[in-house]
């Protein structure tokens, strides 16, 4: 009988923001797996893996898988990545795969489980939830994501401008992701919407180098970097 994959959640960054189930399955695991990107420097931790590290000992084996961000390439990195875990589950063990945030929300992880899941069809995939990114700056700006009968979209910035600027005439909370390079366009459709005053902003949340601000900044900034533009709002008495 084949084994169990489980996608953890191990928070965007700061290892306190850990569940103490995903840490108790990070421990329970025979073996681990954290994403690197391929252009990340040899030897260097990953983000997930920080978080890992400061949880599991160091006698339990680690290892790296290395994830491609260019489109062309990205499919065969997730493919080969699926072979070194489909050979502890097909094993009948326990693979773990911690990821920043949570693994269902824009996640490798549910790149990786399809591609293990084709190699090993009867293979048992769990996951175990993570504080998102959104809730991490949520909590460090002071910023209600919804209340009353408000929505919440949470977009990547590669779903294009325009559907940024279509959320923002709605009326309800946005959250973008992956947008830091663009900040100074986004910046602008801010200012077009009259948005500029109900957006925060959140660079390597939990990371040394954070960075947490009460308005959008119009410069690049890094690919951790998480903006929330909240709706016009009654002052609540
Ligand atoms: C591939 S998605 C991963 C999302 C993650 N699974 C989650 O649940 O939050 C990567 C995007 O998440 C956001 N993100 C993740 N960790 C972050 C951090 N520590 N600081 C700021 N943004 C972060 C950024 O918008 C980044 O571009």
């Amino acid at each position: 009988m084949s084994g169990v994959l489980i996608g953890i959640g191990v928070g965007p960054g700061d290892p306190q923001l850990i569940t103490v189930k995903g840490r108790d399955a990070l421990l329970g695991a025979d073996a681990v797996f954290v994403p690197v990107s391929v252009t990340s420097t040899p030897d260097e931790p990953g983000y997930a893996e920080r978080v890992v590290l400061a949880h599991v000992p160091h006698a339990t084996p680690i290892t790296r898988l290395e994830f491609e961000l260019d489109e062309a390439a990205r499919e065969a990195s997730w493919r080969t990545a699926a072979l070194a875990v489909a050979e502890v589950v097909a094993a009948g063990r326990t693979a773990a795969f911690a990821t920043i945030g949570d693994p269902n929300v824009y996640s490798t992880f549910t790149y990786l489980a399809a591609e293990v899941r084709a190699l090993v069809p009867d293979v048992e995939v769990q996951t175990v939830p993570g504080i998102t990114a959104m809730q991490d700056l949520a909590s460090r700006s002071g910023t209600v994501l919804v209340e009353h009968e408000e929505a919440l979209t949470l977009l990547p910035m590669t779903a294009g401008l325009e559907v940024v600027r279509d959320v923002l005439r709605g009326g309800n909370t946005l959250v973008l992701y992956k947008g830091g390079r663009q900040l100074p366009e986004i910046h602008a459709a801010l200012a077009a919407a009259g948005a500029s005053d109900r957006a925060v902003f959140g660079a390597r949340l939990g990371l040394a180098d954070q960075d947490v601000r009460d308005h959008l900044p119009s410069e690049p900034a890094p690919y951790l970097s998480t903006i929330i533009v909240t709706p016009e709002r009654k002052p609540t008495s």
